[in-house]
Order: C-alpha cells, then structure tokens, then sequence
C-alpha cells in the first residue's frame, strides 16, 4: 500500500476519507478520539501543500431520499467544529455532499486549507447495494477533486464497508492510504502473524451474533478466550446456567456449543464468568447484586461481572504476551456498573507486551474511565473493522487502496 509521502499533493485537491464517527450526545461530541486519530494525515497532508477536502460519515441517517435524510440529520457541523479546535484553522463545512455547495468549498480552498463535504450517508447511493447508484456518486465526488484530484483513504474504521465513499472512489483517482490506515493495519498483522504467547483475547459487548465468526478464526491463533459482557450469558446458558432476564441471543445457543467444542478440541481455553451483578432492570440506580452464576435469580438481569470474576479474568491475563480486547464487559455507561470494564482495562494495562483496544465502544469506555492512550500498545479507531480484519476477511475498502493501479490521466 502507497503512504501519503508517496503521492504528489501539492498544490492539489485532496479528498480524504476519513472516519470521524463520533459518538453524540445531541450534539455535543462526547469522544473526540476518532477526529484526534485523523489529524496526522490531515496535518500531513496540510504541511506538503494539499488542499484538503473531507469526506466522511456521522451516524446512520434514515430517510428514504437525500432530502429526507438532510433533515434529519446528524449534520457533521460538530464535528468540523472540534476539527478546526483541534486544527487552529477554519474548517468550513459544505451545506451538501457533492452538489454545489461543496463544489464552492473545494474551490474556496488555499493550499493547506481543509473543508469538509456534509455527512456523506445523507446520500442514499453512499451505501447502496446497486453498483452503478454508488459509482455515481463517486463520480460526482471525484469530480470535486478537479483535474489532477487524489484520494487518501484513512477512514479505518470504515473500512469494512463498501460504500461509494469507500470502496468506489480511490478507483478513480490516484489514491494513498493514511498514516492511520497503515498504523492500524501494522498492529492487526502483529496480531495475526506469529502473536507472542500467551495470546489472549477477551471478547464482550452486547451479542454473541457479532462475534461467532471472529471466535471461530481466533480459534487458530488465540491461546485463551476470556467472554465477558452481555454476550456471556448467551455463552452460560448453553453451559447449563440460567441467567434470569440478562440478554440472550437463544437461537445461537447450537452454534455457541458448537463453538466450545471446537475450542475444547484444539486446546483453546476459554473463560466465562464464574458471578455476575444481577440487578432488577436497566436503570442507572437498579438494586443488585452479586450472586454465582450457579444461583442466578429468575427476575434480575445481569449489568457486570462480579469480582470473582475479574480476579479470575486477571489472572488468565497476567502471564499474556499478546493482548486483544473488544467490547464492554458490563453496562459501563453507569457509573454502578462500570467496576467490570475498568478491572479488565486494568488489568491489559499491565501486561507488558502488545496490548490492543479494539474500537468503537471498548475505545470510548477506556477513555471515558480515565485512562490515558499509553496504557495500552494501540487503542484502535475500528471496531467493526478490526473484527472483520480479524476474522481473515478482506475488507472492502483496504483492497481498494491495495490496488495502486491509478486510472488514467
Ligand atoms: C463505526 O462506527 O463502526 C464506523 O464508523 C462504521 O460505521 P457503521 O458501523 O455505521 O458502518
Ligand atoms: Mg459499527
């Protein structure tokens, strides 16, 4: 894959993808983390003379035409806020994604300026299953570039998509990816190419449907499998245990067993929490706690582990060389049931060896806990992607930027 070093970009119209899908709270940006992961490029890039023009995604916008979608928003207006904070630098936003608003953006800009296009899923042919809808709006996006237009791709987090902003674009213009593309991607081969052992992967997050098949490729390279998090319980019941009102995903539980049968066979260990924090609902002050996963009440639903599980979770991860954490192993939003999260993120941050936050949610829960980007080797900006990546598939919008045969002209 060609670096940005590699690309002439002076002088010239530089349409970066990046991902700056930022969790909202209305429009208050409450993890800036995917904006500060961009910036390397974007200064890069800045430095050797490019006129910058970001495109990139906010949310998943509803709506079944462009207009219904402008609506309704979100509009990226915060985020090329705290872009150009961040910057030291006006940043103006186009009132639309390629039309003329954004034309008059793109012209607008100096050498070394950035601007950004509006969130690019209010265009309903960005993630469209048809192939000509998405190669027409990348069309209409490489068209803003100009004569002598490029495409940088550094939206990682993306990557996994195949979306016209994605996937069909760098095939039009002469393209490089990112620093935070290369960077993300040097740490997931690390993961996958000769890991040093122990090798130990904890898995948590809502459901066991996103996850079975990172399981299953894991299978082949992990040493231990810690499951906490909503997807355990799924995990304890095809174990045997009942778990009251805690979520369930009862349709996987063949597959679930399956998938332990398949870790006993090739001597992968895996570990499940041995108590749980059973509260009386999902409320920030709901009443609960601790009980053995043997004794698990029938009208409580578990928020978090319980200790002996986070001792027990500790210790499976004290002797790890290699470390790969994904997803939230309680309702870490509130504050009563955050002790789960934060021991396990206590818990990578002393390993000594590779330790790998992957993405969206686990990324956000260790920088809302408070801790800082260097207790960990690499917190990823991906979730979705790394998992993808991890499961030994080809992610769309990599092998877009793989492929340096530049179009014509
Ligand atoms: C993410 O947040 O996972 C990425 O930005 C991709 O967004 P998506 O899951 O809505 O496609
Ligand atoms: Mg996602």
């Amino acid at each position: 894959m060609r670096g940005i070093d590699e690309l002439d970009v002076g002088g010239r119209t530089v349409l970066l993808r990046a991902d700056l899908n930022t969790p909202l709270d209305g429009s208050a940006i409450t993890d800036d983390g995917r904006i500060r992961a961009s910036l390397p490029t974007i200064t890069g890039l800045a430095s050797r003379g490019a006129r910058i023009l970001i495109c990139a995604h906010l949310g998943r916008p509803a709506g079944a035409d462009y207009a219904e979608r402008a609506a309704g928003g979100p509009s990226l207006q915060p985020v090329a806020e705290r872009l150009s904070e961040l910057l030291g630098a006006g940043v103006p936003l186009a009132a639309d994604v390629a039309g003329q608003a954004a034309a008059e953006v793109a012209a607008s800009l100096a050498d070394g300026a950035v601007g950004m296009v509006e969130n690019v899923r209010f265009e309903p042919a960005e993630t469209s299953k048809d192939d000509a809808e998405r190669a027409g709006l990348a069309r209409r996006l490489a068209a803003l570039a100009g004569p002598g237009g490029r495409y940088v791709g550094d939206g990682f987090g993306a990557l996994h998509r195949k979306h016209a902003s994605v996937y069909d674009l760098p095939a039009l213009l002469p393209h490089a990816a990112g620093d935070l593309v290369l960077a993300e991607v040097a740490v997931l081969r690390r993961l996958t190419e000769n890991p040093e052992r122990p090798y130990v992967v904890i898995l948590g997050g809502a459901k066991p449907s996103d996850k079975l098949a990172v399981i299953s490729n894991l299978l082949d390279s992990a040493d231990r499998l810690l499951i906490g998090g909503g997807m355990s319980y799924t995990f304890l019941k095809a174990q045997g245990y009942e778990v009251g009102r805690s979520l369930l995903e009862p349709h996987l539980i063949p597959q679930v067993s399956e998938v332990l049968e398949e870790a006993a066979k090739r001597g992968v260990e895996v570990v499940l929490p041995v108590d749980l924090v059973a509260a009386t609902g999902f409320a920030p002050d709901a009443g609960h706690e601790v009980v053995p996963v043997g004794a698990f009440p029938a009208d409580r639903e578990s928020m978090d582990m319980g200790p002996a599980t986070l001792a027990l979770f500790a210790e499976k991860l004290a002797d790890a060389k290699t470390v790969f954490w994904n997803g939230p192993v309680g309702v870490f939003e509130f504050p009563a049931f955050a002790a789960g999260t934060r021991a396990v993120a206590e818990a990578v941050s002393h390993v000594t060896g590779l330790t790998v936050v992957g993405g969206g949610d686990s990324a956000a829960a260790v920088r809302t806990l408070g801790f800082p980007e260097g207790a960990f080797t690499h917190i990823s900006t991906g979730g979705g992607a790394s998992l993808e990546y991890l499961e030994g598939r080809r992610l769309p919008g990599l092998a877009a930027l793989e492929d340096a045969g530049d179009p014509a002209g």
